[in-house]
């Protein structure tokens, strides 16, 4: 292990140029027009692979962009871990927010990141996490150091739901044969305080729609006498929370797991500080269900967002008008056991049923996604768990985490297979918001990790 330490230092500046130059091709899987660039990142990526040392590379086609595979086989006998990664990134916009341009990546020095982040987009969702596994692959190929057989499998369809993983696993069971998925597409507590995400929570997501008059209104002459749709929908969505701020779909909550006492008490020692939290946010307050924590409340509990809603005259100056439709866009994230199907069908009924006879409703369901647990009790925790105490000389402790990847659930039912999360972000990293970067320190700590997890690995495969 000593030599592929070394090797990755000597390495440092090359295996940063790489990711910048991964960086700067905008993998936008949301938006059509970027399609081609999807496609080169996933050529880029399929090249890194082999150049790594993957003795057998395919980019597969989908109905959607395409599935990068990737695979070293050392020896049949030896345990097989499947890396699952993301090379999509979500879309720059607002760019006008950003301080320096999405794809032309930056090094800046911040207050968390003393010694620097790279600011792009996709810098730490999940290009620079998923090629740290290709870089830490690629050290431990170099230095005949790799005990493990290893498979890759990067998507371009994360940040779209991952549409065509299902049926691509599905009809590839046996080349995804494998005894473990790792994942790093999550987050560390701090820098200080290593954390393995043990749950994740699930999606659903709906956009609606509410129809007043047939056509926009002269609002003096029929305002006050017609529904007005944006009137309508704001007091239905308010209506979607109680004063305690619990969601009053009916039968949301029936098949919430409950977290008991003692592990809630337990994860509420995590280190939190409260005041900089909301200083990071700049608010003046926190907001959230009644009874429980803020860390509980963006963990263990479902909720429910608009994500965005529009209708009307937006443009300059005031247009009176009575506008004829009104739409919002809104998620809910689920907790183990909720079924993202089921939420939404409950959804669909509740929000009808919350219509007056002014005005029709229409709701469309988008992607969902299930929530995930992974145990604590198995030889890939227990890797993680020792490969990152080795790296940070302290213990990583369990976490719950807020976001979602619906895959890990599809990894066990469809190929029977537990993933562990070992993500290296933080959550100030501004995923998916403007000015998004990733720490150099987390990025070399990763790469630094990822070998000893193989090598923790193999070892506790080989004892079982
Ligand atoms: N990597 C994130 C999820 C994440 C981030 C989990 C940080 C835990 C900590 C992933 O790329 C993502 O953005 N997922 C989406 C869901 C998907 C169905 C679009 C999400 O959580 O909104
Ligand atoms: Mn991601
Ligand atoms: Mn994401």
């Amino acid at each position: 292990m000593k030599e592929v330490q070394a090797y990755l230092k000597k390495n440092k500046k090359r295996h940063l140029d790489e990711l910048i130059d991964l960086l700067k091709v905008p993998s936008v899987s949301a938006d059509p027009a970027y399609k081609k660039d999807v496609a080169k990142t996933a050529k880029m990526i399929a090249d890194f692979l082999k150049k790594a040392g993957a003795k057998k590379v395919e980019v597969c086609k989908t109905k959607g962009h395409p599935i990068v595979y990737g695979e070293r086989i050392v020896d049949k006998k030896l345990p097989t871990v499947l890396v699952y990664g993301h090379y999509d990134v979500q879309p720059a916009d607002p760019v006008e927010l950003w301080d320096s341009p999405p794809f032309e990546p930056v090094i800046k020095k911040t207050k968390i990141h003393p010694q620097g982040a790279i600011f792009a987009r996709g810098a730490c969702d999940d290009k620079g996490q998923m090629f740290m596994h290709i870089k830490a692959f690629e050290a431990m190929v170099a230095n005949d150091s790799l005990h493990c057989n290893v498979k890759f499998m990067i998507e371009g369809e994360e940040e779209v739901g991952s549409v065509n993983l299902n049926e691509f696993c599905k009809k590839n069971k046996k080349k995804l044969a494998c005894d473990v998925v790792l994942v790093s597409d999550t987050g560390v507590i701090s820098n200080k305080q290593p954390s393995i995400t043990i749950g994740l929570r699930g999606l659903s997501y709906v956009e609606v729609e509410v129809t007043g008059p047939k056509k926009d209104l002269h609002s003096g002459l029929f305002g006050g006498a017609v529904a007005n749709p944006i009137n309508i929908l704001s007091k239905m969505i308010a209506s979607l929370q109680d004063k305690n701020n619990k969601i009053a779909i009916p039968g949301f909550y029936d098949d919430v797991l409950r977290v008991s006492k003692k592990d809630r008490t337990e994860m509420n020692k995590a280190p939190f500080s409260m005041a900089a939290y909301k200083r990071n946010l700049d608010v003046k307050d926190v907001h959230g269900e009644k009874g429980y924590t803020t860390l509980e409340r963006a963990s263990i509990r479902p909720t429910l967002d608009v994500n965005g809603i529009w209708g009307g005259y937006i443009g300059e100056g005031a247009k009176t008008v009575l506008p004829s439709k009104a739409y919002a866009k809104i998620s809910m994230r689920l907790v183990p056991n909720q079924d993202p199907d089921k939420i939404t069908k409950l959804f669909q009924k509740h929000f009808q049923s919350l219509a007056p006879k002014s005005v029709k409703v229409k709701v469309t369901p988008h992607h969902g996604g299930e929530p995930a647990l992974t145990p604590t009790d198995t030889p890939e925790y227990k890797a993680a768990f020792l490969a990152m105490k080795q790296t940070y000389k302290k213990n990583p402790i369990p976490v719950r985490s807020g976001g979602s990847i619906p895959i890990v659930s599809l990894f066990e039912k469809v190929l029977g297979i537990k993933t562990v999360l070992m993500g290296f972000g933080l959550d100030s990293d501004d995923i998916h918001s403007p000015n998004e970067h990733y720490g150099l320190f987390n990025y070399y700590r990763g790469i630094e990790t990822i070998p000893y997890f193989y090598e923790h690995y193999a070892a506790l495969k080989s004892k079982k």
